[in-house]
């Protein structure tokens, strides 16, 4: 089974579950435009699937005065874009036993990268997709299990992602009530520890042998592909599925009574 979607724009399509999950896209008939700084990964990508299948756009989205024109130009040049992957991050760790260590610029670029860049795509973004109606749409969050439950070491990190999720959650609220918007599906998806560079790529997790830690990438993949085509609107995999069951039901029963007196 393949997803209602057939032109997907990918941000962070240049490795790990970003360039997996543009794949399996293109293995279902779905013509991908992936994003991210490498361009060599980006002509790579291009050059393996060919240009009828996959196109490709270099972009950073932390600059973030960029955003609107950029957005403008790819949905000019792509005006059948129907989905949406926001699946792009970086993690940094993070000790506050040593603030004196704290490198400030460093933490606010994993913040922009992964909640506030969002917030100017979102934002730019909703318009094109919300002009696709009656036809189906989706925006793709990519968070993270520590998007529930954060774990100390990599404290930002975690925060930036509960951020997206509580984000996506209101989103998701708003555009389902709204006529002109309900076309659009918010999907999350909540992986957990995946081999990937986001790991191997932080010298303070390889100088402890941590630098490969978590489920092979196709692994990860098979179970979230299982999600996708299913529908779900939110897709805990692996071992984050019992996190968000015990974690997400009550909160989901309180959210379900705020939204029923803010929206009576
Ligand atoms: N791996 C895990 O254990 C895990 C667990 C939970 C959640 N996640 C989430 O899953 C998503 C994918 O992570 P991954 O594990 O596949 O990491 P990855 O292998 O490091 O890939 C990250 C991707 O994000 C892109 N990216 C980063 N900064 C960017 C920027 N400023 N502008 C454009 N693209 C940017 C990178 O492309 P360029 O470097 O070419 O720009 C790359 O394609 C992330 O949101 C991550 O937080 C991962």
């Amino acid at each position: 089974m393949s997803l209602p979607y057939k032109n997907v724009l990918l941000i962070g399509a240049t490795a790990g579950i970003g360039l997996a999950l543009a794949e399996r896209l293109i293995e279902n008939g779905i013509f991908v435009i992936g994003v991210g700084r490498r361009k060599e990964r980006l002509d790579a990508f291009v050059a393996k699937h060919g240009p009828e299948k996959a196109a490709a756009s270099q972009f950073d989205i932390t600059k973030v005065d960029q955003i609107e024109g950029w957005v403008k130009e790819i949905t000019t040049t792509y005006p059948t874009i129907d989905a949406v992957i926001l699946n792009s991050g970086i993690q940094r760790t993070l000790d506050f036993t040593k603030p004196q260590a704290i490198d400030l610029p460093r933490t606010i670029q994993e913040l922009n990268t992964n909640y506030t860049s969002y917030l100017y795509l979102i934002t730019y973004l909703l318009p094109h997709l919300q002009a696709r109606a009656p036809n189906p749409a989706a925006l793709v969050g990519v968070s993270s299990g520590l998007a529930l439950v954060p774990l100390p070491r990599c404290a930002n990190y975690c925060a930036t992602k509960a951020a997206l999720h509580s984000l996506l959650w209101s989103i998701r609220a708003q555009l389902e009530r709204n006529e002109g918007s309900k076309h659009i599906k918010i999907i999350e998806i909540l992986p957990p520890a995946v081999q990937t560079e986001l790991h191997s790529q932080q010298a303070e997790l390889v100088a402890i042998g941590e630098g490969n830690i978590g489920i092979p990438v196709e692994q990860f993949l098979d179970e979230a592909w299982a999600g996708l085509t299913a529908g779900d609107a939110e897709i805990p995999v692996g071992i984050v599925k019992v996190r968000f069951d015990t974690t997400e039901e009550p909160r989901r029963e309180q959210f379900g009574r705020i939204l029923k007196a803010y929206y009576k």
